[in-house]
C-alpha cells in the first residue's frame, strides 16, 4: 500500500477543523464551536504505515514550543556530558544536568535543564523517545514535567526537560542518610501526582500512563511533584471499547495484576500503580525488596490486609515519622490505598475521586503523638516558667475547655527539623 505523506498545511487542517456547532443561548443562532486542537496520537507517527515521519515533528507539533537542539548544543549545555553532571540512569539511558544560557536561542530563557540521552544498547529505544515527544509535547499541566525540546541526529536521540532540583520521590523517600519526608509533604506529593494522573485520564483523548512509580515522580524545591517518563504511555481505548490490549510493559511491583495476566490495559491499571506509591508513602517501604523477610518482600501482599483494620495501622505507617502524622488522615489514606489496590479494576476509584479524598486530608493536624523534647529547667528559667503558665492559661481559655496550642507543647520532630519544616506548617 502506497503511503501518502501529508504536508504541514493539511496537518494543521486536520488538527483544527471542527464540524461541531452549538446554539448561542442569547441570540438563538447556530454558531460553530471555536477551532479545537486535536491531539496527535503516537500511532500517527510511530506505526510503519504512518503518514507522518519524525522529520515532520517540528511542523506536526507546531504550537507546542518544543526546541529542536543539535548534539553540539547539548554538549555545550552539559559540559560534554561530564560525569559530574550525571543525575541518574534509568531504562532509557543516562540523565545529565545542564544549563541553558539566554543567548542559546530566541524564546528560550536561561535555566537549568535535565538532558536524557538514549542508551543505544539499552532496554528502550526510538518508540519510547517518540512517545515522550508526542505526549509531553502536547500535554501541559502543572503536575507533568515540562519537555523543553529534543535532539535527533544520526542515531542519537535525546530529550531536554526542565530541571527538578529534588530529583525523584524514590530518592527522597528511601534515601538513607537524611531526614525523612514529613507527613504533610507526603500528602502534598500524593495529591499532586493524583492530579497529574487525573488530568491524563480525563483528557478528551485519555492517556494511560502505564509506568507510575516513585522514581517517575519528580520534585521541585517546594516538593511540588511532576510526572515524568511518558515512554510507555498509551492512548486510552476509543469508540466505546473498555480496554486496549497490549504487550505487558511497566515495572514489577507497580503493574496491576489483571494487566500482567491478560495484557488488558485500562486507566484503572494506573490507579493500581498509584495505590502502590501511596502505600510506599504511608510505609516508607519500597514496593519490592528482597532484603525483607520473604512474606514482606511484596509490599502490597504484606500491607494490603492490614490497611482495612485501623487498629493495626500502626504496623503499617512509617516508623521514621515518629508518630508525627494525622490519625484521621492516615485512616482515610489507608482506606483509599486499599481500594486503589483492589484486584477488581472496576472496584478501584477513578483518579478524580482519589484527588477528592487526598484533597480532604491536606493540612490535617489532629493527633500528633510524636516524642517530646523535655528541657531541664535552670534557675534563670523561673521567669520564663511564669510566662509559659500564662500562655497555657491563654491557650486553654478561661472556661477550662482545652484548645490546641502548639507553642505550649514543645515538640521537635527530628525529621521535620532536618527538612526545615516546622510542625506548625503541617
Ligand atoms: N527533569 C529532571 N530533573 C532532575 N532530575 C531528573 C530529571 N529527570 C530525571 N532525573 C533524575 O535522573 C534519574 C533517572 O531518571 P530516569 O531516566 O527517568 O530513570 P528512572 O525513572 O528509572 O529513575 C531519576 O531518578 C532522577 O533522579
Ligand atoms: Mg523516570
Amino acid at each position: 500500500m502506497a503511503v501518502k505523506k501529508v504536508t504541514w498545511k493539511s496537518l494543521i487542517l486536520i488538527c483544527c477543523t471542527s464540524k461541531e456547532s452549538s446554539v448561542d443561548s442569547v441570540t438563538g443562532k447556530k454558531v460553530l464551536k471555536p477551532c479545537q486542537f486535536q491531539r496527535l496520537s503516537l500511532s500517527d507517527v510511530a506505526d510503519p504505515s504512518s503518514r507522518i515521519g519524525v522529520d515532520d515533528l517540528p511542523v506536526s507539533l507546531i504550537g507546542s514550543n518544543l526546541h529542536v537542539f543539535t548534539l553540539s548544543e547539548l554538549r555545550l549545555i552539559t559540559h560534554n556530558f561530564a560525569r559530574c553532571n550525571l543525575l541518574g540512569e534509568g531504562g532509557f539511558g543516562p540523565v545529565y544536568k545542564g544549563f541553558v544560557h539566554d543567548k542559546l536561542r530566541p524564546g528560550l530563557e536561561a535555566q537549568p535543564v535535565a538532558v536524557k540521552a538514549l542508551d543505544l544498547n539499552g532496554l528502550q529505544g526510538h518508540r519510547e523517545w517518540l512517545a515522550e515527544i508526542i505526549f509531553l509535547g502536547q500535554l501541559r499541566h502543572p503536575h507533568l514535567v515540562k519537555l523543553i525540546g529534543y535532539c535527533y541526529e544520526n542515531e542519537n536521540r535525546l530529550l531536554v526537560y526542565e530541571y527538578l532540583p529534588r530529583g525523584s520521590l524514590e530518592n527522597q523517600l528511601f534515601r538513607r542518610y537524611s531526614g525523612t519526608l514529613p507527613w504533610s509533604t507526603r500528602m502534598k506529593i500524593a495529591l499532586g501526582a493524583a492530579k497529574g494522573l487525573a488530568f491524563l485520564h480525563e483528557a478528551d483523548k485519555p492517556v494511560i500512563y502505564r509506568d507510575f512509580k516513585s522514581s517517575n515522580v519528580l520534585l521541585d524545591s517546594d516538593y511540588n511533584c511532576k510526572l515524568s517518563d511518558f515512554g510507555l504511555a498509551k492512548d486510552g481505548p476509543e469508540g466505546g471499547e473498555t480496554h486496549i490490549t497490549t504487550r505487558v510493559m511497566g515495572t514489577q511491583g507497580y503493574a496491576a495484576p489483571e494487566y500482567i495476566m491478560t495484557g488488558h490495559l485500562t486507566v484503572k491499571s494506573d490507579v493500581y500503580s498509584f495505590g502502590v506509591v501511596l502505600l510506599e508513602l504511608l510505609t516508607g517501604k519500597r514496593s519490592m525488596d528482597n532484603i525483607r523477610p520473604s512474606r514482606e518482600q511484596s509490599l502490597v501482599e504484606w500491607a494490603r490486609p492490614l490497611l482495612r483494620d485501623h487498629k493495626r495501622l500502626d504496623r503499617v505507617i512509617d516508623s521514621k515519622l515518629e508518630g508525627q502524622f494525622s490519625n484521621r488522615g492516615a485512616q482515610k489514606v489507608a482506606t483509599l490505598a486499599y481500594k486503589c489496590l483492589s484486584h477488581h479494576p472496576q472496584l478501584r476509584p477513578s483518579m478524580g475521586d482519589v484527588v477528592k479524598v487526598l484533597g480532604s486530608v491536606q493540612g490535617f493536624d489532629d493527633e500528633f503523638v510524636g516524642p517530646f523534647v523535655y528541657v531541664v529547667p535552670t534557675e534563670t528559667d523561673d521567669s520564663k516558667e511564669f510566662l509559659a503558665k500564662k500562655e497555657d492559661r491563654d491557650c486553654n481559655g478561661d472556661n477550662g475547655l482545652h484548645r490546641r496550642c502548639w507553642r505550649s507543647r514543645i515538640k521537635l520532630p527530628l525529621a521535620s527539623v532536618a527538612n526545615a519544616e516546622s510542625p506548625c506548617s503541617i
